[in-house]
């Protein structure tokens, strides 16, 4: 059976991943609360995140900017003139629908960038209904999410929750290369919580009104045209890219491409190059599988109103192939807007030149529900033989790595003395309760990639078994060893060359 999108929703709400928001009234569409093993699982994405392209760089700085800013900020960056979606209305029942996704939806073609007349035009030509009935002129919707700031309400301000996090960045822009003693080229990163009035949020957590972006904007001199850390590794890096030239073709499968290749046809520069294939090499590293993974160019028509050039990086879902990352081209459009709207000089002085200097960017940005979702389903394996589910996440990111079981609630003692020794260096939990297959498998459905069994024997002769989650294969280790041997696991070596296997 094929896996469905409901499948994973059922699993996460089942385990304890993902919850409906306020369920007990009946939930609010576009809003989830994650459960226990979600905001495990989530935390660790974000942290292996945060080191991949924030801690172990140099030019690399973050901010957690608030959630709730100035209103201008979303004047100037263009967001309550330009950041919306166009909504059908139905003539009867006045259901509102996203203009896009219904012709998708309808006549399988993407919509992505179509204007009201184009659509208005497919509407009449397919006479599309829906549910039997016609639709309004189609209208604007502006997605930015408002509330009141202050306690006057007659003249309380309209403030906006953040749409993206990416304006944290440019307003403070100026600050942190001060504070943080930064030079061009230099990254500023953050994580947080966005806020988008989505029209009809659909496919779980795919698309929310409340979800997480985890962005950087990487500033870069306007004339630096090359990057010191593109590699030779980089260039020949194959991307499997549907590039827009493809898709005006209707193509919809990529074709391996190297960075080199790209960079030859001028389809972007070597700083978004760069940042490309960094972006592509987290998303391996996570675990994702490459079959599923697609880097698709944005064509003409589906620009945001910043950028000159987007790559998204999209991943195979069970309701079909959909971003869940991109790389824009924002050139020095936000700073340029922000420099015309606030007065501020959010330059540098060029010591080369003597002249002061805005900052081109490029950004690449990551939403964190979406690749949650593609390692949730990528990793969401039913083993018949096992008769249960297999969650085959990467070990550094379950969000629990080591299960400890005493064989017998007659151990229940001994095996809490395993529990103390684990629980400083590694996230465990501790399993007393049905037979021993019943936890095995309660722990491959929640992804502990290893499991510490102590029975009868291993007491006396202070060893314990370690199971490896992937293969169900057993060994036996000594238990002042078992600190040591895991980290070794984690690290990646393979599970014959650490430990006695048990037949
Ligand atoms: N800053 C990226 C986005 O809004 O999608």
């Amino acid at each position: 059976m094929t896996l469905t999108i409901e499948d994973i929703a059922v699993f996460c709400k089942k385990k304890g991943f993902v919850y409906p928001s306020s369920e007990i009234y009946g939930g609010i569409s576009g809003f989830w609360d994650f459960g226990p093993l979600g905001v495990e699982l989530f935390n660790n994405i974000r942290e292996h995140w945060w080191k991949f392209f924030v801690r172990s760089r140099a030019n690399m700085v973050g901010v957690d900017a608030s959630i709730i800013s100035h209103p201008r900020v979303w004047k100037a960056s263009g967001h309550i003139e330009n950041f919306g979606d166009l909504v059908l209305t139905t003539k009867q029942s006045k259901t509102k629908l996203r203009a896009d996704h219904f012709i998708e939806d309808e006549l399988s073609i993407s919509a992505d960038g179509m204007n009201a007349e184009e659509i208005m035009k497919l509407i009449k030509k397919h006479k599309l209904q829906h549910k039997g009935e016609d639709f309004e002129e189609l209208k604007d919707f502006n997605l930015m999410l408002s509330t009141k700031v202050g306690a006057d309400e007659k003249n309380a301000n309209t403030a906006y929750l953040r749409g993206e996090t990416a304006q944290g960045m440019f307003t403070n822009f100026k600050l942190i290369a001060e504070t943080a003693r930064q030079q061009l080229p230099f990254g500023i990163a953050q994580v947080g919580k966005c806020f988008r009035n989505e029209i009809a949020p659909r496919d779980f957590l795919f698309r929310n009104r409340e979800f997480t972006i985890a962005e950087f904007e990487f500033f870069i001199h306007p004339d630096e045209t090359t990057c010191n850390l593109l590699t030779k590794k980089h260039r020949s890096l194959k991307l499997p890219l549907l590039d827009s030239k493809a898709q005006a073709a209707g193509k919809k499968e990529p074709q391996p491409t190297t960075i080199e290749e790209m960079l030859k046809q001028n389809k972007l520069g070597e700083w978004h190059a760069y940042w490309l294939a960094e972006q592509y090499r987290w998303l391996l590293e996570v675990g994702l599988n490459p079959k599923k993974l697609k880097v698709r160019e944005h064509v003409a028509t589906e620009l945001s109103h910043y950028s000159s050039a987007t790559f998204d990086l999209d991943y195979t879902f069970p309701f079909g192939s959909k971003e869940i990352a991109g790389n824009a081209n924002r050139g020095q459009y936000d700073l340029t807007q922000h420099i015309k709207e606030s007065n501020e000089k959010l330059t540098l002085f060029d010591e080369a030149t003597k002249q002061h200097i805005v900052p081109r960017v490029i950004e690449p940005t990551f939403g964190m529900e979406r690749v949650f979702l593609a390692l949730l389903v990528d990793a969401y394996e039913e083993d018949k033989k096992r008769g249960n589910i297999v969650l085959k996440i990467l070990p550094q990111l379950a969000p629990f790595t080591v299960g400890i079981f005493p064989l017998v609630n007659k151990l229940e003692k001994d095996a809490s003395k395993i529990f103390g020794l684990l629980r400083d260096q590694f996230s465990c939990t501790f399993d007393r309760s049905g037979s021993i297959g019943r936890r095995y498998a309660r722990a491959d459905e929640i992804g502990i990639p290893y499991c510490v069994t102590l029975d009868f024997d291993g007491v006396t002769k202070k060893t314990v078994t370690i199971r490896d989650r992937n293969s169900a294969k057993q060994i036996l280790v000594k238990q002042d060893e078992l600190v040591a041997t895991i980290h070794q696991l984690l690290s990646g070596v393979a599970l014959s060359s650490v430990g006695k296997p048990i037949k």
